[in-house]
């Protein structure tokens, strides 16, 4: 089906940081993971992603971040919107601009907002009118972790176990307002890589040759049950020590991964070892790091404990910015009016 006029819609979506990893595909092609996840979805950061359907191009059109896309890049665009394409019965190409207002690939999670962000965008624009789990679902091709993203607050990506997957989704844990008193100082640090190799390219060399990658699946379960239930009963006591343990272990199979996959610079680990300083000096767990597959580090702690710990991150040589984050809404229309985020606030 051809239609005369363009066809264009706007979404924004935010990433997430996990607090249990997704590493690891059990099946590749349909993005099943080996085991569940959990994360909170940021405020404040966001993807702002334009879709327009246009009887008169020829090919796709992506710019990412100002910028004309190429490559592996854009041929993860042009997946996306194949797949909406065949959903929709339209076969026009598309003009797509995104735009983040943080670092791209660089641990903040840009594929999960970016994923999100054109999957709502590109299947409104296509007529689609896809329910949130429709539209997860429909993220997770783009990236695993882009499911997440369309929900806000704290949610949970259960793997499931059927083949086919249809028992594998995201759902909310909790809202966004849910806990008010945790906050996620995120750590910027200077001079952290681009990525190397896409995460769903890293994650498979780790299944296939970390000896530690089987040990992490079998206490993966049990800790998801913890931390789920740490979020319910706003219990930092339990969340913190949950979110490290959990950090370390991922950390830990990506070291053991043949070759090794190393995010971290020697100023994240500074920042690491500041947390675990801060809380000796505390005589208790009042700060929790985590990081993605990127060089900058998530401290979660709470809110009244704030002006003990910020200082002491942002004192460190190498460390951009501290910038606090709490819970936040997930993907949504942004009317019909293309754009970009205004401003990069830090
Ligand atoms: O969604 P991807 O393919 O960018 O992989 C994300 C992997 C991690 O960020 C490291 C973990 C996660 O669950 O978000």
């Amino acid at each position: 089906m051809r239609s005369r006029t363009a066809r264009s819609a706007t979404f924004e979506a935010p990433p997430n940081i996990a607090l249990v990893k997704y590493w690891g595909l059990r099946d590749r092609a349909l993005v099943l993971p080996f085991n569940s996840s959990v994360s909170m979805t940021l405020d404040r950061l966001r993807s702002r992603t334009t879709v327009r359907f246009d009887p008169s191009l020829d090919e796709d059109a992506v710019e990412l971040n100002g910028a004309p896309a190429a490559g592996g890049p854009r041929a993860a665009v042009v997946q996306l919107l194949d797949r909406v394409r065949a959903l929709a019965g339209v076969d026009e190409r598309a003009t797509v601009r995104s735009r983040n207002n943080f670092p791209t690939a660089s641990g903040l999670a840009s594929s999960a907002s970016g994923f999100a962000a054109l999957a709502g965008a590109a299947s409104a624009a296509a007529g689609l009118r896809l329910s949130p789990r429709e539209l997860s679902r429909l993220a997770r091709f783009g990236s695993g972790s882009a499911c997440r993203s369309v929900y806000g607050g704290f949610v949970e990506w259960s793997a499931g176990r059927r083949p086919d997957g249809r028992d594998s989704g995201a759902r909310p844990i909790a809202p966004a307002g849910h806990w008010p008193g945790l906050v996620d100082l995120v750590v910027i640090v200077r001079g952290a890589p681009e990525k190397a190799v896409r995460s769903q390219d890293a994650m498979q060399s780790t299944v296939r040759t970390s000896p530690a990658y089987a040990r992490r699946l079998a206490e993966v379960p049990g800790r998801v049950a913890r931390i789920r239930r740490a979020i319910r009963r706003r219990d930092a006591a339990s969340l913190f020590p949950l979110v490290m343990e959990e950090c370390d272990s991922f950390r830990e199979v990506c070291e053991t991964t043949v070759p090794s996959l190393d995010y971290l610079t020697s100023v994240s680990r500074a920042v690491l070892a500041e947390v675990r300083a801060i809380n000796r000096a505390a005589g208790r767990l009042i700060a929790a790091y985590t990081h993605d597959a990127g060089a900058h580090i998530h401290v979660f702690a709470l809110r009244r404990d704030v002006p003990r710990i910020r200082p002491r991150l942002r004192s460190l040589p190498g460390v951009e910015v501290v910038r606090l984050l709490r819970a936040g809404p997930g993907a949504h229309p942004v009317g019909s009016r293309p754009g970009v985020p205004r401003g990069r606030p830090r």
